[in-house]
């Protein structure tokens, strides 16, 4: 079996000895350019027209992550980028959740203990006792109640907090109150702090906007985990100065790396961190990989993690 690899940042010859350890019967390489070499599986990450457009005997393509908002607008600008009637697959969890709980736990907790607000008074050597936010009030919600949304929303609940869930399709989660996709006014009223776990589809693209903003609690909090194209830049910055919002914290940008002239960088609400959220975690996605290929190769049919064309995630 023919595996190629292709990854513009990972290290490639890890990852393969990582994939061969698994499969010491497969041939892994990686993109050289002008390979001209067809193989079975392809495991990806933002690959270019070439990588791919001349792999005509691909059983499966494994993106290696788990939004594919970025390589189903690449093909659309670029048909033929993706071969034809290949099954494309996405990572599902793989080690991400529990980034995503830690990551979500200390960014909501910075903000419900206003740690934020005194490490500004500490640079101005205040000393004043804010009041405290309570659990009533501080509702969170979270929209996205997928793999990743619902570990986040569920874990967030056994902190105590009241948490809404968002998703397309209604679902049934222990301690959270779930809403489906025509509920979106009942879900957002009352949110005092937000978190974004929706993938990044032509129906999403933009929704963290005014008129999402208009309807949160005054002085609200934006946590957004997903893409940076699912948020407005210039409403946030608008819903910041006119204190709707009080604070976001951002992990993904429209532009990455968010470009130093980025008017978020000098917006003392707005933390920033480069895209870390969640990393792809090699002895945890290859695994996961390396499952769906033996059943495939058994002529199974893989449900799990097949990307939805239609949909987009
Ligand atoms: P997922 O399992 O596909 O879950 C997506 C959720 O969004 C589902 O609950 C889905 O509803 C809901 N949804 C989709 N379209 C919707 C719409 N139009 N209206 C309402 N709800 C909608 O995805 P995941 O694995 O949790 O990942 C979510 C996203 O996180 C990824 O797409 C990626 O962009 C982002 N991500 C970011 C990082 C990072 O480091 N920052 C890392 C990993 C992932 P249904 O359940 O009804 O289908
Ligand atoms: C990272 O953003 C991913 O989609 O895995």
């Amino acid at each position: 079996m023919d595996i190629l690899f292709y990854h513009p940042s990972a290290d490639s010859n890890d990852w393969i000895a990582r994939i061969m350890a698994q499969l010491p019967n497969a041939n892994v390489y990686t993109y050289h350019q002008g390979a001209t070499q067809t193989a079975d599986y392809a495991l990806v990450w933002d690959p270019t027209r070439e990588i791919l457009s001349h792999q005509d005997n691909l059983k499966g393509i494994f993106i290696l992550g788990a939004g594919v908002d970025k390589i189903l607008n690449q093909q659309k600008r670029m048909p033929g980028l993706l071969p034809q009637n290949v099954p494309l697959y996405r990572l599902e969890d793989a080690g991400m959740a529990l980034q995503m709980q830690e990551y979500a736990i200390a960014s909501v907790m910075r903000y419900f203990r206003r740690l934020d607000e005194y490490y500004q008074q500490q640079q101005h050597k205040q000393w004043h006792v804010l009041s405290a936010h309570s659990y009533e009030e501080f509702v969170i919600g979270v929209m996205g109640l997928g793999v990743l949304g619902e570990q986040v929303a569920t874990r967030l609940a056994a902190l105590g907090f009241k948490v809404k869930g968002w998703s397309r399709s209604k679902k049934s989660i222990d301690h959270v109150d779930c809403y489906s996709q025509n509920q979106h006014d009942e879900f957002i009223s009352g949110t005092k702090l937000l978190i974004n776990l929706l993938p990044c589809t032509p129906q999403t693209q933009g929704i963290l906007n005014k008129s999402l903003f208009t309807k949160l609690e005054d002085g609200a909090y934006l946590i957004n985990l997903a893409r940076g194209n699912h948020v407005v830049e210039e409403d946030l910055l608008n819903a910041i100065a006119n204190k709707k919002i009080k604070a976001a914290t951002l992990d993904v940008f429209a532009t990455e790396p968010l470009p130093s002239e980025h008017p978020f960088w000098c917006t003392p609400e707005i933390t920033i961190t480069p895209h870390i959220s969640a990393l792809t975690q090699a002895d945890k996605a290859i695994p996961q990989i390396v499952e769906k290929i033996l059943r495939i190769e058994k002529g199974e049919k893989v449900a799990e993690g097949l990307i939805d064309l239609e949909k987009g995630y």
